[in-house]
């Protein structure tokens, strides 16, 4: 079975592609064509329907990160005979799916070599994560000129979500060197490609880039996990029903200041990478909401809680209501009160 959202890839004529490589392999296939930009639980249990009545044995997610998590999402409940809102209460490590094919069309989340599946149930207005090895692909056919079919606007949304997951698994407590290597490296790649294009390369290049970016950051969203900021986004995504990175957009330069007062070394270097340059990496570290608002501005993607929907402060206490649990991965947390401190900082930006 193909998972995949409701018109991009049918338009752009991958889905053709893949129906027509898969038919004519001899593959009998069904294809569910109904992912929102947030996967519902709802929508994952309808194509678990279809895929019980069409007894499918191999799940393939075909587009973006929500497809790719609708998919996941969609091997778990039908190897488990489960609903899917069941299985996100629960929160029991998912060990076993039908097989699993991640083909990614943007360059962004990195669900493609992780092992998670975001998801909305839009009945308790809670969005949040299936986890465990069995989300794990058996395959990810990572192509950059797929990422091509991607609007511009998109290509830099999902490109600083990607920015997002090298900056968090980098500061996150549960880092280690060897990943925090590789959040560097993803820091380059996004500066290079996006960012700050280098001259001279061309689109292909910029996308293989940030394609591999992408990939390697999936890697360690597996093995350290995100700070804050991610955390936060779920509420206004629920909230909202607001696009992942423009949620992230909107609490990054409050969260961003916090944790380079918090870890300053690691922040320096994270820095000198961004920028290359020293004076600006240090004005950058002296600065560092201003230097994340450049960010956004330079990517043409800066917005406000306001911006998403967010009107008065009621709503605010509700996102803040929303995240329970020990943040203390990131360094920047010193109690309940930090979850707090960022919405109201970041509310205040948009008044
Ligand atoms: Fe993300």
């Amino acid at each position: 079975m193909v998972v995949t959202g409701r018109r991009a890839m049918r338009q752009l004529g991958v889905l053709g592609r893949v129906e027509q490589s898969l038919q004519s392999a001899g593959v009998t296939l069904s294809v569910f064509e109904g992912v929102s930009a947030n996967p519902r639980t709802d929508e994952v249990d309808q194509a678990v329907r279809l895929a019980r009545e069409g007894a499918v044995e191999v799940v393939i997610g075909l587009g973006g990160g929500s497809a790719l998590d609708a998919a996941k999402a969609v091997a778990a409940c039908r190897a488990l005979d489960a609903p899917a809102s069941d299985l996100l209460v629960q929160g029991t490590p998912i060990v076993r799916t039908l097989p699993l094919i991640a083909v990614p069309t943007t360059a962004g989340t990195g669900s493609e070599l992780s092992r998670g599946a975001i998801l909305t149930d839009p009945s308790r207005r809670f969005k949040g994560g299936l986890r465990g090895d069995g989300l794990f692909p058996v395959a990810a056919l990572v192509d950059p000129d797929l990422s091509l079919t991607m609007p511009p606007a998109l290509a830099r949304l999902t490109g600083f979500d990607v920015f997002c997951h090298a900056v968090e698994t980098y500061f996150s407590r549960l880092s280690q060197p060897a990943l925090r290597c590789w959040s560097l490296q993803a820091v380059a790649a996004f500066r290079d490609c996006l960012f700050r294009p280098r001259p001279g390369w061309s689109v292909r290049e910029r996308a293989t880039g940030m394609s591999y970016a992408s990939s390697l950051m999936g890697i360690n969203l597996g093995n350290a996990s995100t700070c804050l900021p991610h955390r936060l986004q779920y509420a206004v995504g629920a909230l909202t029903d607001t696009a992942h990175p423009a949620g992230l957009a909107a609490l990054y330069p409050d969260w961003f200041e916090r944790v380079v007062v918090a870890a300053p070394g690691e922040a320096r270097v994270l820095l000198e990478t961004l920028f290359v340059d020293a004076g600006e990496a240090a004005q950058a570290a002296a600065a560092p909401a201003a230097a994340m608002i450049g960010v956004l501005e330079g990517l043409g993607i800066r917005t406000t809680l306001q911006d998403l929907g967010i009107r008065d402060r009621a709503q605010v206490e509700w996102c803040i209501g929303q995240v329970t649990g020990a943040g203390d991965v990131d360094p920047c947390w010193r109690g309940p009160e930090t979850v707090g401190e960022i919405f109201l900082s970041a509310y205040g930006r948009g008044c």
